[in-house]
């Protein structure tokens, strides 16, 4: 099929590699002339571990093709995709991007007289943003030549986007009519019987996407109130605690006598919270959206809550090990919100470090994924970037991973102790082993050892 894909993003670009790879010929435009070039020149703009092999095989092929003209985009292809960014603004979602990229390919099929036009919302938005914005924009321009539209959120994980597009759990199609969701169908017909497909309105499709997230955000906050809680309890570790409670068997079922842990199981972690460029945004939008709507939503006023106070968490702890932090040497392990992505947007490390420059503190950050590329770092002013774990430890009075990167998970004493002032860590993740390290000297964000 010929299909658009509007915006180069993260979310685009990888729905239209994809896409590409499964024989869909897609014209992707951004105006963002440099990511064009960039795709032209088979080079991926992000790390997402898998894609550039396809990337460079899709553009070989001309089976992704990009383009600065909306017009060109529009008139070579049956629908398209819109993945542009939705960012927060004063708590709010900003609805910019998406009004801006309906009104020219609005434009553009109004001057390519094409008929029954698809548009395909993939980019998150608020229940009721397709009826009540990008829908009225549609009526005004195209009542005479007709027009399909769909919203089709994704589900894509930054560092599993290629194994979560290829092999995906849902594939959910709110649309406007039925010839609309056959022609969604049709593009994903070669996933048809490998995954549920949800059949449903515009609204409908709008919240699944938000409830999806603001539910596995809920698990890591709740999993951190515990944390708060056990804390206070000496000798009581709530990874422990959490660990039993995903053994009940409503949640770890049994298929012959194997059990079955879900992988949800790995957002009931306590740790320095969660980040990224979806799970922050999305909640905030969900809250602000139903506050707006006069519904009362606590719950997800305390995902947030509770999130925002855990770099603090780290901070605290890390003075409550050495006292005052005033001139001490602090090591950041690993600044990307998570391993396996050179994200670093509303990564919990990056308010931690923030906080520790307030306190006086001198800060050596390193990051493996970053190392190599000093550019694309915009780290606070005050934060030195370290080319490797030992320049990072040299002369460190105490050391605070962030990032569950493989690269920190054989730290211990002996290596800490070669290298630091004095031998101190802070686990913000709670997944190194406490046996690697001398008495005294681990400590684990959550857990208060028994004297
Ligand atoms: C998230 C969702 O998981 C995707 O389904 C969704 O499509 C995407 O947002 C989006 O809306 O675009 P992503 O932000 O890449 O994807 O990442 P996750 O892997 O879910 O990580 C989010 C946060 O949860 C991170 O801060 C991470 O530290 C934490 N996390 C992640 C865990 O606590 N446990 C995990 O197993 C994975």
């Amino acid at each position: 099929m010929n299909i658009g894909v509007v915006g180069a993003g993260y979310v685009g670009l990888t729905t239209g590699i994809c896409l590409s790879s499964l024989d869909h010929k897609i014209t992707i435009f951004d105006l963002d002339e440099k990511k064009l070039n960039k795709i032209s020149e088979r080079k991926l703009p992000f790390f997402e571990k898998g894609l550039g092999e396809i990337l460079e095989h899709v553009v070989d092929k001309k089976n992704l093709i990009p383009q600065n003209s909306m017009n060109e985009l529009v008139k070579n292809t049956d629908g398209c995709f819109i993945c542009v960014g939705t960012p927060t603004k004063n708590n709010s979602i900003d609805l910019t991007q998406i009004i801006n990229s309906v009104k020219s390919v609005t434009e553009s099929i109004v001057n390519n007289q094409k008929n029954n036009y698809k548009i395909i919302i993939r980019s998150t938005i608020v229940p009721n943003t397709s009826k009540e914005i990008i829908l009225p924009i549609l009526n005004e321009k195209l009542s005479e030549l007709g027009f399909g539209l769909a919203v089709v959120p994704e589900f894509l994980r930054e560092g599993n986007a290629l194994d979560d597009f290829m092999n995906p759990d849902k594939i959910v199609i709110g649309s406007l009519d039925d010839d609309t969701n056959q022609f969604v169908k049709e593009i994903f017909s070669e996933f048809e019987k490998k995954c549920t497909i949800v059949e449903t309105n515009l609204e409908t499709s709008e919240l699944i996407k938000y409830t999806n997230n603001a539910f596995f955000s809920m698990l890591i906050s709740f999993s951190n109130e515990i944390a708060n809680v056990a804390e206070k309890i000496p000798g009581v570790d709530p990874y422990e605690i959490l660990k039993a409670v995903v053994s009940d068997k409503r949640i770890t079922s049994k298929i012959d006598n194997n059990k079955v842990i879900p992988s949800l199981e790995s957002y009931l972690i306590p740790g320095c919270g969660f980040g990224g460029s979806c799970f922050p945004k999305d909640v905030q939008a969900l809250l602000d959206y139903s506050n707006k709507n006069n519904v009362e939503t606590p719950l997800l006023k305390a995902i947030l809550d509770i999130n925002a106070e855990r770099p603090n968490k780290m901070v605290l702890l890390a003075e409550s090990v050495l006292s005052s932090l005033k001139d001490k040497k602090i090591t950041v392990l690993g600044l990307t919100f998570k391993p396996d992505t050179d994200d670093l947007r509303s990564s919990p490390s990056i308010d931690a470090i923030n906080l520790l420059l307030e306190k006086n503190a001198k800060v050596f950050a390193f990051d493996p994924i970053l190392k190599s590329n000093p550019n694309i770092i915009k780290l606070p002013n005050g934060c030195n970037i370290s080319e490797n774990i030992e320049d990072a430890l040299n002369e460190s009075n105490l050391v605070m991973v962030f990032t569950k990167w493989n690269e920190f998970k054989n730290l211990n004493s002996e290596l800490l102790k070669k290298f630091m002032k004095n031998p101190l860590i802070i686990d913000g993740r709670g997944f190194l082993e406490k046996e690697k390290f001398d008495a005294g000297t681990y400590f684990k964000i959550g857990y208060l050892e028994e004297n």
